[in-house]
């Protein structure tokens, strides 16, 4: 699941009465929430919700559609508002306040993300409870709220896995860090799965177990030691040849 997103207003009303020996002040305050995860917003909610003081009286809720109210003023009063035009205002919010608002605030934070770069490795570590580990980590990316998960021949895995947070770069960009322990399976997939805002759909990465990092370093490393030791034996049978060939045999 994506992360929930909300966007939010706030508005206050003071009122203060003031008698010859005391003042009093009494506040209520409106406080809107759209949430949704979806980026198409097709899951969006819209909460209203009526304050006294500090005491929630009336709420709408579209998912139900309607007021709810807490307390014999906050009923009443979640009565009176369902019956009339209130609460059709209420009902059209999601469209005109909260998909309006979301879908700017949205395209302006997309048109400033930069896309992760996403690198699957394989790491040793001793004392896991599982022989292998891997890890998937995304670099440089911007803004920080990401989601990185492993899919076992695509089913969620999500016991022996481990993150770091997101971690700033102190340039503006983001990494994060994923590992998963696991026993491999011949034959099965393994994927590192990257939500972020710049991009509308999860990027699937595939782990190629046949040809890994390390073990491509591993095959360099191998390769430059058999040259190496090519190297030396020639030199050291022309070091011989020469030796040889420059020695008088004297003969006994
Ligand atoms: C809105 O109503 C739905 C359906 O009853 C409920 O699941 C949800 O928790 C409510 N939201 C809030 C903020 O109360
Ligand atoms: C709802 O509205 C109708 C017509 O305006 C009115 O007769 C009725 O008393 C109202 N009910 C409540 C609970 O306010």
């Amino acid at each position: 699941m994506l992360p929930l997103k909300y966007l939010t207003c706030l508005m206050l009303t003071v009122s203060s009465f003031t008698g010859a020996e005391s003042a009093n002040v009494y506040y209520t305050y409106r406080w809107c929430r759209c949430i949704y995860s979806s980026p198409d917003l097709s899951d969006m909610v819209y909460i209203d919700s009526y304050y006294f003081n500090k005491y929630l009286f009336t709420q709408f809720n579209s998912t139900l559609g309607k007021c709810v109210g807490f307390s014999e003023y906050g009923i009443r009063n979640a009565e009176y508002w369902n019956n009339g035009t209130f609460v059709e205002q209420e009902r059209n919010e999601v469209e005109r306040f909260c998909k309006h608002n979301s879908q700017i605030r949205d395209s302006a934070v997309i048109s400033k993300a930069v896309k992760p770069k996403v690198k699957l490795s394989s790491v040793t570590r001793a004392g896991g409870r599982h022989p292998a580990v891997l890890m998937c980590s995304a670099y440089d990316f911007y803004p920080p709220h990401i989601k990185i998960s492993w899919l076992r021949d695509g089913q969620v895995v999500t016991s022996d896995v481990t993150s770091t947070e997101e971690m700033a770069d102190g340039d503006w960009y983001y990494q994060i860090h994923s590992e998963l322990e696991y026993s491999p399976k011949s034959g099965e997939k393994i994927s590192c799965a990257v939500e972020h805002a710049s991009s509308t759909k999860p990027i699937i990465y595939d782990w190629d177990p046949s040809f890994s990092e390390s073990e491509k370093n591993k095959l360099v490393i191998g390769a430059s030691g058999l040259v190496l030791g090519i190297v030396l034996a020639a030199a050291g049978l022309i070091y011989y040849k020469k030796k040889s060939t420059g020695r008088i045999l004297v003969p006994h």
